[in-house]
C-alpha cells in the first residue's frame, strides 16, 4: 500500500545517504583485479563494502523480500515476482575511480518485475532523485530544496532529435559489433547523416546510466540511448523517469516493450507521446538493420 511504499522509499534514502558517506570516505584506488575483462571494466572494494551494508540493512528490515545486487549477482540469477530490492552500490565506478563526481548509489524496489520505488543519490554533488509509483518523482538538491520532476517550467518542446541533447554511454566493451554500433550512432547523431537530416545539439557520456535516466527525468538531457545495461543500472532511474512523464523503449528497433532483464534501454523525457515516439523512431532509423546484441 501507499504508506508501505513511502516507508520503503524513506528507508532507501537513509541507506543511500549512508552509502554516499562511505563513498566520500573511501579510497577509490583500491581496485579488485580478478574477474574483469579490460582496463575500463573495474570494481573497487567500496562497491563491495557498500553493497554489503545495503544488503545487511535491507534483509534485516525486510527479511521476506528478495535482493539482487550487482556485486553479489551470479549468472542465472533472475528477478522474481516477489518484492525485490535491486542495488547498484556504485553506478559509475570508473568515474568514482577517477574522482569524476558523476557517480551514484542506485536502489530500487520491484514488485512482479516492475519498479515501484527508486532512489538515486550522488553524494559528491548532493543530488537526490526519488520516485514512488503513482506518487510522482522528485529531485532534492544538496541545500535541501525539493522539486517535482520534470522541473518547471516544462522543458522546451521536442519534435525531433534536432531539439535534443542526447546521452549515450560506452559500457566497457572496446571492440566488436556493439562497440561499432555505439561508434556509428555517435557519428550519425553528430552529423545528420540519417533520419531525415536529424542532428542532435550534442552528445554527453556522463558515465552513469542511473544518473542519465534521472537527468532525462529532470529534462536536463532529452534522450538516453544504451544497450547492455543491467537491471541494477536502470531500475531506480526507470521509475523516476516514468513518474516524471518520460518513456522507456528498447534500444533495438521495433521493440516498444523492454523488460528489466532485456538489457536494452532508450529513455526519452516527458513530452507528448507522439513526440517521444517520433524521437525514438529517428534513433531506430540510424540503427538501420543493426541490432545491439548481448
Ligand atoms: C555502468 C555505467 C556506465 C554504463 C554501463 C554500466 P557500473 O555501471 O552505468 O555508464 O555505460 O553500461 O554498466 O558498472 O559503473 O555500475
Amino acid at each position: 500500500d501507499e504508506a508501505m511504499l513511502r516507508k520503503i522509499k524513506n528507508d532507501l534514502v537513509d541507506i543511500a545517504r549512508t552509502a554516499g558517506q562511505m563513498m566520500i570516505a573511501a579510497d577509490p584506488s583500491v581496485v579488485e583485479s580478478d574477474t574483469k575483462k579490460n582496463s575500463s571494466d573495474r570494481v573497487t572494494e567500496t562497491d563491495k563494502a557498500v553493497e554489503k551494508m545495503v544488503q545487511d540493512r535491507l534483509t534485516s528490515e525486510y527479511p521476506h523480500f528478495g535482493f539482487l545486487g550487482e556485486e553479489t549477482f551470479k549468472l542465472g540469477d533472475k528477478l522474481g515476482d516477489m518484492p525485490t530490492f535491486v542495488c547498484d552500490p556504485i553506478d559509475g565506478t570508473l568515474n568514482f575511480i577517477h574522482g569524476f563526481p558523476n557517480t551514484a548509489v542506485s536502489l530500487a524496489l520491484t514488485i512482479e518485475k516492475k519498479p515501484f520505488v527508486g532512489v538515486v543519490y550522488n553524494s559528491f554533488r548532493g543530488d537526490l532523485f526519488t520516485a514512488i509509483k503513482w506518487q510522482g518523482a522528485f529531485f532534492t538538491t544538496s541545500t535541501g530544496i525539493t522539486r517535482r520532476l520534470p522541473m518547471s517550467p516544462v522543458p522546451k518542446p521536442m519534435t525531433s532529435l534536432n531539439d535534443c541533447l542526447v546521452a549515450l554511454e560506452w559500457g566497457s566493451q572496446r571492440e566488436g559489433s556493439n562497440w561499432e554500433l555505439r561508434t556509428s550512432m555517435s557519428q550519425q547523431l553528430m552529423t545528420s547523416k540519417a533520419a531525415g537530416g536529424a542532428m542532435v545539439h550534442s552528445i554527453r557520456s556522463n558515465g552513469s546510466a542511473a544518473l542519465d535516466f534521472c537527468y532525462v527525468a529532470a529534462g536536463m538531457i532529452d534522450v538516453f540511448w544504451e544497450g547492455g545495461c543491467w537491471i541494477w543500472d536502470v531500475c531506480a532511474g526507470w521509475i523516476i523517469l516514468e513518474e516524471a512523464g518520460g518513456m522507456v523503449a528498447s534500444a533495438n528497433p521495433g521493440d516498444w516493450d523492454p523488460t528489466l532483464e532485456g538489457r536494452l534501454y532508450l529513455a526519452v523525457r516527458g513530452a507528448k507521446r507522439a513526440e517521444q515516439e517520433g524521437v525514438v523512431k529517428e534513433l531506430w532509423e540510424m540503427m538501420g538493420d543493426r541490432k545491439f546484441v548481448y
